[in-house]
């Protein structure tokens, strides 16, 4: 098995399939403009086949389609019909903003994907419209109701600002309650894009649980091992929610991801600065085995601990400046998908 410096193994390949998205949520892409990758450098679905086949000969055996948003991409549910007959892929999943799943979420199931989780961070109309610079709620709701029946265990992932949703913990647990939805509670991230971070909106889990509990009684932690980013907790009537702390307590000792984008650049890390070009490498030629050489050796090399080390550092600011940003929009979390 690969396992890198800290005998991390190398399970889970998050992919971009767009850099583009219909929403401009604050956290992420708070900006009037942005430069977006080259339209021939985004990788043809042959192209992302032939990537996915070395990641799983080297033991990925999760995939995740992200974006930007990734029902963006023309025809992405044939993009998971070509992946999903592959056995070796155990759990195919995507993670969507809802705005087009009303009218997708079926044909994605009839494509074999797996398992869906929608971002959704208010139920609030006009804050909605805040958040996001965009009036679709409802039409996120309806994808919601539509796709909750057709994908049994749904999450939604809710990303707690202080000051702008951090009143509605409550609100959206009842609204996963309703839906048979699993919801997840993740901390503001200072990741590459969120140019508004600061750690005074940064609403931490042991905030998120002394809250919930301030409601509903002792919670208690669902005890498992696994190397998911959410620890999930249980309600004294049963319900199953989850919290992502990646500020506050993060996870990377037992980080088993890597994402790829659109573009076919990988990174080992979503806080890293650099990553590796393997459309470059593949349309220059190399063979599966020469790219599964270079797989292979950056990461063995791999030491990232990235929001450890943001944890560690004393003055802490939105990580990097939007003037840098522009030059090379690889580094924004709308970029490489979360
Ligand atoms: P499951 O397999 O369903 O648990 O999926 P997931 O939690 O890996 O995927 P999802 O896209 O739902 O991730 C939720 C959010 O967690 C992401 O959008 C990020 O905000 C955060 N996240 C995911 N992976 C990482 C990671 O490797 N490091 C950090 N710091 N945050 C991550
Ligand atoms: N902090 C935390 N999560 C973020 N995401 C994007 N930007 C941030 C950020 N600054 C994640 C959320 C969202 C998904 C699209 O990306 O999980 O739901
Ligand atoms: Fe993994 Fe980097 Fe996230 Fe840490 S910050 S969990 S190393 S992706």
């Amino acid at each position: 098995m690969l396992l890198d410096r800290y005998q991390r193994p190398l399970r889970n390949l998050r992919l971009s399939v767009t850099d583009r998205c219909n929403l401009r949520c604050s956290y992420c892409m708070p900006e009037k403009e942005y430069v977006w990758l080259p339209r021939e450098d985004i990788l043809h679905f042959e192209e992302v086949e032939r990537l996915v086949d070395v990641f799983l000969d080297l033991g990925v055996d999760k995939v995740r389609l992200t974006g930007g948003e990734p029902l963006l991409r023309r025809d992405v549910t044939e993009l998971v019909a070509r992946l999903s007959p592959r056995p070796r892929i155990r759990d195919l999943a995507m993670t969507t903003n809802g705005v087009l799943l009303a009218d997708t979420a079926q044909g994605l199931k009839d494509a074999g994907l797996h398992r869906l989780t929608v971002s959704l961070d208010t139920l609030h109309r006009d804050r909605f419209e805040q958040l996001t610079r965009s009036d679709e709620l409802d039409r996120v709701l309806a994808g919601v109701a539509a796709a909750a029946p057709i994908f049994p265990g749904l999450k939604i992932d809710t990303v707690v600002i202080r000051g702008t949703n951090d009143d509605e913990l409550v609100d959206l647990v009842e609204f996963g309650r309703g839906h048979g939805a699993e919801v997840r509670f993740i901390e503001y991230m200072d990741v590459g894009g969120a140019t508004h971070w600061s750690m005074d909106r940064v609403l931490s889990r042991r905030e998120m649980l002394e809250r919930l509990s301030a409601h509903y009684g002792p919670i208690a932690p669902v005890q498992e091992a696994s190397s998911a980013p959410a620890d999930r907790y249980r309600l004294p009537d049963g319900l199953v929610f989850g919290v992502i702390s990646s500020t506050t307590e993060p996870f990377c000792e037992e980080c088993d991801r890597s994402r790829l984008t659109a573009d076919g650049v990988w990174y080992l890390c979503l806080y890293a600065t650099h990553g590796v070009d393997l459309r470059r490498a593949l349309r220059g030629g190399a063979t599966p085995g020469e790219l599964a050489q270079l797989i292979t050796a950056s990461w063995e090399g791999r030491r990232d601990r990235g929001a450890e080390q943001r944890l560690a550092a004393r003055d802490r600011a939105p990580l990097i400046p939007l003037a840098t940003l522009r030059r090379d929009p690889h580094l924004e979390m709308h970029t490489r998908g979360g």
